[in-house]
């Protein structure tokens, strides 16, 4: 069974609620010994001596081996994983924002204090994406890693498409059910699948990228119009984070609402589920498909995490070769739908080709041809009330 893991876990939230129904179901050789929480006066369902909001507690505790951060503050994470890894502990997170943000750091007091620190559960809750580019995937030739990473978003794009529900209510509904992130902007916007995607670009081509030098344009600028034009074109729109290796060897990276048809396999990811696409050159295409958020699907992941701590197991950054590290590009170009109100946008954002034009009183577009990096430069003026902006399959 390996070595007893004595767990030190920060937040009791969703997740951190979810992995412990899960770990008091089995005999795991584990104990929880501290949570540190923000608010001492919440009522819990735990003894009131497992609780404390002094960090050190866990972290000056020398018996607890294993620390699980699972709070919702970024910032707040990254300094106690940086200080429970410099103590000496393994970490297990799935903290994404976190993770994208700051990885080649925490890659780097890994290597300096021989520790692990694995996050499954930032990626796709349940669906165990990681550790499959880790070592399944490790020497294949990944085309292509795409998907839907956000289940708030696709939860409102069901809601909106198959049942005429209001961008606002499927909203609120996501929220409530607790998919949404406590700043919905980060999933609307497109931010959560593309820390999401920084991190699957880590372990699928070794790209260590800063998540803001990727571009993201979510949904928070669509309309019924954009729904109405998909229905009668027989498509439906995602939200889809890509990951792809040129010919030239090079990784675009992008987050985009994308139309597709029903001959996609990510056609029928509806409502909070998620589904991740690797298109690989051996392997042909692979499809996985699962709750991308909760409790106890991302408990899931978490606690596949921590047993696996206990047969010492690392990332090991395998596709991450210094010096020939792959790089990342934005001279790729796409096939977009361009919703508008003004022509003077044209001035800005230059097409190299526009292959259909419709313009009425109240709804006007255009599909055609531009460049990646011309999205990228125009992305204030593109982000804007009245514009939505989607890749056409
Ligand atoms: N807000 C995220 C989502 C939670 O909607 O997918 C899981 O990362």
């Amino acid at each position: 069974m390996g070595k007893k893991l004595v767990i030190g876990m920060f937040g009791f939230g969703v997740v951190g609620q979810g992995l412990y129904d899960i770990i008091k179901t089995k005999n795991l050789n584990l104990e929880i010994k501290k949570f540190v929480i923000k608010n001492p006066a919440k009522k819990r369902s735990l003894p009131s001596d497992l609780f404390t909001t002094e960090e050190d507690e866990i972290l000056n505790d020398s018996e607890i081996n294993t620390v699980v951060e699972l709070i919702d503050d970024a910032d707040a994470a990254f300094r106690i994983v940086k200080k429970a890894l410099r103590a000496g502990k393994n970490v297990v997170s799935a903290n994404k924002k976190m993770v994208a943000q700051n990885l080649s750091e925490l890659i780097k007091i890994q290597e300096e204090t021989g520790t692990s620190f694995l996050y499954e559960g930032a990626v796709c809750g349940s669906i165990p994406i990681i550790r499959n580019l880790e070592e399944y995937y490790d020497n294949e030739l990944l085309h292509s890693v795409s998907g839907v990473f956000n289940g708030s978003s696709n939860y409102i794009l069901s809601k909106m498409y198959n049942e005429n529900q209001g961008y606002e209510e499927a909203l609120t509904k996501a929220q409530e059910l607790g998919f949404a992130e406590t700043d919905p902007t980060l999933d609307v916007g497109a931010f959560d699948p593309k820390f999401k995607l920084a991190i699957v670009a880590a372990h699928a081509y070794g790209i260590y990228i800063d998540p803001d030098d990727i571009l993201n344009l979510g949904i928070d600028k669509l309309d019924s119009k954009d729904i109405i034009f998909a229905k009668e074109k027989d498509l439906k729109i995602k939200l889809l984070p890509y990951a792809k290796e040129l010919e030239n060897g090079k990784v675009v990276l992008y987050v985009l609402p994308r139309f597709i048809d029903n001959q996609h396999i990510l056609f029928n990811v509806e409502n909070e589920n998620n589904g991740v696409l690797v298109k690989a050159a051996f392997a042909d295409e692979q499809f996985f498909y699962g709750k991308g958020a909760g409790g106890h699907p991302t408990g899931s992941a978490v606690l596949s995490d921590i047993t696996a701590l206990r047969h010492g197991y690392k990332y090991e950054y395998k596709k991450h070769i210094n010096d020939r590290e792959a790089t990342y590009t934005a001279e790729y170009t796409l096939k977009v739908y361009l919703r508008y109100e003004d022509e003077t946008l044209f001035d800005k954002v230059k097409f190299d080709n526009i292959s259909e034009r419709y313009s009425s009183k109240d709804f006007k577009y255009v599909i055609g041809e531009v460049k990646l990096k011309e999205i990228i430069k125009n992305r204030a003026e593109i982000h804007q009330d009245g514009i939505f902006l989607a890749e056409m399959n």
